[in-house]
């Protein structure tokens, strides 16, 4: 087992009506002006932001709001939000939605506790590290992304065409209500985005250099990944069953909050593969990992046979003995799986479709920053890594 370290703060408030403990919990972690953010509308029809502003109101809160989040959300409303949250003086910055909603209020809580500093030239590229951010809270819509207990935010800047994560600590929120009921009113294609994306934080952690001596991380993942297995197809066909719902939700969590990889190395190389396609196609997150992971993994199975036939075994139960016939039994187990949830396990299954060679090039060319840098940990690719599988997925 590698040396690690393990900081997961967030306070996590599970449960049937918890969002209506959202002013209790900011007024506990010290806020009297919360600047809320949401999405495209959900949480306004579902009627979740009245309640959490009556939950505010009756913490004696100020609080203002900013709504507009878009999946793959964007550099330019995050920069909004830090000015707003600046000039109406927010302590806190409470995010009620998804991933893309949590993100951005993870950046806006960067930049408006240093002003004056571009959250993505400073931040994002990396010039300074972040020493301070405004607290965070969250209320969760959507089992997906685990941006609620991570150290991560992503941000699309559409000037460039980048889409690119911050991790540090300052980003994980210090509550996070999360009600599975909350999720009932979500498209069955968002669910099926969401597993997919919990199974691949797992997995993204699974398959890395080290795979001998990490026990109890190993127990944790197959875990996982047999519950959100089983409880995904549940709730894609009916995202009110809430113990499904809440299985998966929990799954979400755990997934990215670090503990399915603690004692190894993080891979991450399908996010980078589906970051350039959310970034140049607006794909929803979930739809890009599963686009790509089986091209990724018959790439890279060879070079640890072993574990992805354990992966197999342990995870989807398959008795094969022949090593490398349980490897791509595993590869081709977790693909039907991705069918079975409707979610595409090909480029050309994207409203995407399939693309010409030119721009697979070209997605490859970005994601290693013109072939300057090696990227993921099981197997460390350059450009044409990268464009040999986006070729291997680019089918029908
Ligand atoms: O915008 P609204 O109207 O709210 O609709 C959203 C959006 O269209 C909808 N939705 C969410 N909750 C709903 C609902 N619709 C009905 N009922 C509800 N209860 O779902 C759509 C997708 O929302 P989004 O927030 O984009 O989903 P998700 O949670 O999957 O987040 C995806 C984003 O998170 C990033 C992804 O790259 C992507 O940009 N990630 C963030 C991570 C992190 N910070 O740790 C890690 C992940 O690997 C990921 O990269
Ligand atoms: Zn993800």
């Amino acid at each position: 087992m590698q040396n690690f370290r393990q900081y997961t703060p967030t306070e996590i408030v599970f449960g049937k009506d918890t969002q209506k403990e959202a002013g209790h919990l900011a007024k506990k972690w010290g806020a009297s002006r919360v600047l809320i953010i949401y999405g495209g509308g959900s949480v306004v029809r579902s009627g979740l932001l009245d309640t959490v502003k009556e939950a505010l109101d009756e913490e004696g809160m100020e609080h203002a709001e900013l709504g507009g989040v878009q999946p793959n959300p964007r550099l330019s409303l995050a920069r909004e939000g830090v000015q707003q949250a600046i000039d109406f003086q927010a302590d806190l910055i409470l995010a009620v939605g998804g991933g893309s909603v949590i993100d951005t209020a993870k950046a806006i809580a960067i930049g408006a506790a240093n002003p004056g500093k571009d959250i993505w030239d400073v931040f994002w590229m990396g010039q300074e590290p972040v020493t301070r951010a405004l607290p965070t809270g969250v209320v969760l819509t959507i089992a997906a992304a685990g941006s609620e207990t991570s150290e991560s935010a992503v941000l699309t800047n559409t000037d460039t065409g980048k889409k690119t994560g911050l991790s540090t600590e300052f980003n994980r929120p210090r509550f996070a209500i999360m009600n599975p009921e909350l999720a009932a009113t979500l498209p069955k294609y968002q669910v099926a985005c969401g597993v997919v994306d919990i199974m691949m934080h797992t997995l993204e952690r699974y398959f890395t250099p080290v795979s001998e001596g990490n026990q109890m991380t190993d127990e944790i993942a197959e875990g996982l990944l047999r519950t959100v297995i089983e409880n995904g197809k549940k709730a894609w066909e009916n995202p009110t069953d809430y113990e499904a719902m809440s299985e998966v939700m929990w799954c979400g969590s755990l997934s990215h909050n670090g503990i399915t990889g603690l004692g190894r190395p993080k891979d991450f190389l399908n996010h980078k593969l589906g970051h350039e396609l959310g970034a140049m196609f607006d794909e929803a997150h979930g739809a890009t990992l599963s686009a790509v992971w089986g091209s990724w993994a018959r790439y890279v199975y060879r070079l640890d046979v072993a574990r992805f036939a354990r992966y197999g075994r342990k995870v989807w139960g398959i008795e094969e003995e022949q090593e490398e016939e349980a490897a791509l039994q595993a590869i081709a187990a977790t693909e039907n799986y991705f069918r079975s949830i409707g979610m595409p396990v090909c480029l050309g299954q994207m409203e995407m479709g399939v693309q010409p060679d030119e721009v697979l090039k070209d997605l490859a060319w970005r994601a290693t920053k013109g072939d300057t840098v090696w990227l993921g940990s099981f197997m460390k690719m350059n450009a044409q890594n990268m464009y040999e599988i986006y070729k291997a997925a680019n089918h029908g």
